[in-house]
């Protein structure tokens, strides 16, 4: 089967930005230092460090400014940040930050709940951002949650999806993070969404954000990959979850999706000896065990 996938895949670490948002506690900012800094020297090539996101909103990203200024940036590795809005993205460029990721949804209730605005409206805040981030020379990517499923009302047509994420396109971004946000995708579904986005996106432009809350995010990936998709998203550890989507459990273990692109001979450029390094980082400022599969094996805690 691995001759008909991609023989290399980007994978977008998310750790540091979705993993740590959801946590109960906040991690100290040199904790989140040491950890963005072992996973370039895992190999990542893209890193979302934080979110430049309303402190009152997500307190746990409240330290991104710091994060950016103490990490030691690696050549050749994109270091990124959630931009929700003009005040954003003011303090990602003052933070240094090159590479921005606005954040749109496909069901109405769900945007409602993380953004404080109906899709029209936000895709007017990032019409502003994007113009705005574009003209200074910065990439933007733009995501797109819950295209498998809404936590307030549940299915979510293919066609709406594909809708929203045209309508993301023609703002600018690079890539659309077609994401799983409650983790309830199956690999039958994987398909259908995918037919319907790359009618409106090319497929290159299509990057996969799963989240694992019913063990699909691997199969999904599996889908995605036999689909032609090369860009997935994951969180060391497999920590994770969205704080307004009740229900999201962890992202997709990087190790997990390690071990299984490299066991089909798809090269991703990354260690999976250095992400369990720096997942191990993380225990003693986690309140609960570590999520990935692979972590528990090779290291349990
Ligand atoms: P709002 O309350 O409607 O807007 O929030 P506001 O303009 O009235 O702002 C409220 C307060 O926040 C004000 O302060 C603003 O100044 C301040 P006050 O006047 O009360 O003192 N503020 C800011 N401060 C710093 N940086 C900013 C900023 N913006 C406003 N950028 C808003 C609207 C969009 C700001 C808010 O709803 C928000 O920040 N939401 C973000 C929620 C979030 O981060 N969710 C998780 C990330 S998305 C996700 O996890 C999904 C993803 O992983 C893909 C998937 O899995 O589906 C990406
Ligand atoms: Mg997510």
């Amino acid at each position: 089967m691995s001759a008909t996938l991609a023989s290399r895949v980007t994978v977008v670490e998310v750790g540091p930005r979705d993993g740590l948002q959801n946590e109960k506690g906040v991690v100290p900012t040199e904790r989140k230092i040491a950890f963005v800094d072992a996973l370039s020297a895992a190999g990542h090539q893209v890193i979302e460090v934080s979110a430049f996101v309303s402190p009152k909103w997500v307190p746990q990203m409240a330290d991104a400014a710091e994060v950016f200024a103490g990490i030691t940036r690696q050549d050749g590795v994109r270091y990124t940040a959630l931009v929700p809005n003009l005040a954003g993205l003011a303090r990602a460029k003052d933070a240094g930050v090159r590479e921005i990721a606005i954040f749109a949804a496909a069901s109405e209730t769900f945007s409602r709940r993380n953004i404080n605005q109906s899709i029209d409206e936000s895709l007017v805040t990032y019409r502003a951002v994007c113009d705005a981030a574009l003209a200074d020379g910065m990439r933007v990517r733009g995501y797109l949650s819950t295209c498998f499923g809404c936590p307030f009302e549940g299915h979510v047509p293919p066609s709406r999806v594909a809708d929203v994420a045209a309508r993301l396109l023609d703002l600018g971004v690079f890539e659309i993070g077609v994401s799983d946000t409650i983790g309830v995708a199956h690999p039958g579904q994987v398909p259908d969404v995918l037919d319907a986005v790359t009618r409106q996106v090319p497929l290159e432009k299509v990057a996969l954000h799963f989240h694992d809350t019913r063990g699909t995010a691997l199969a999904n990936v599996l889908a995605g990959l036999q689909y032609g998709v090369t860009t997935f998203d994951s969180a060391a550890g497999g920590l994770g979850g969205c704080p307004y989507a009740p229900g999201a459990s962890g992202n997709l273990a990087t190790e997990d999706l390690l071990y299984m692109l490299h066991g089909l001979g798809i090269e991703t450029g990354v260690s999976l000896d250095g992400v369990v390094a720096a997942s191990q980082l993380l225990r003693g400022s986690i309140a609960h065990a570590l999520p990935s599969r692979y972590l528990q094996a090779v290291a349990p805690a």
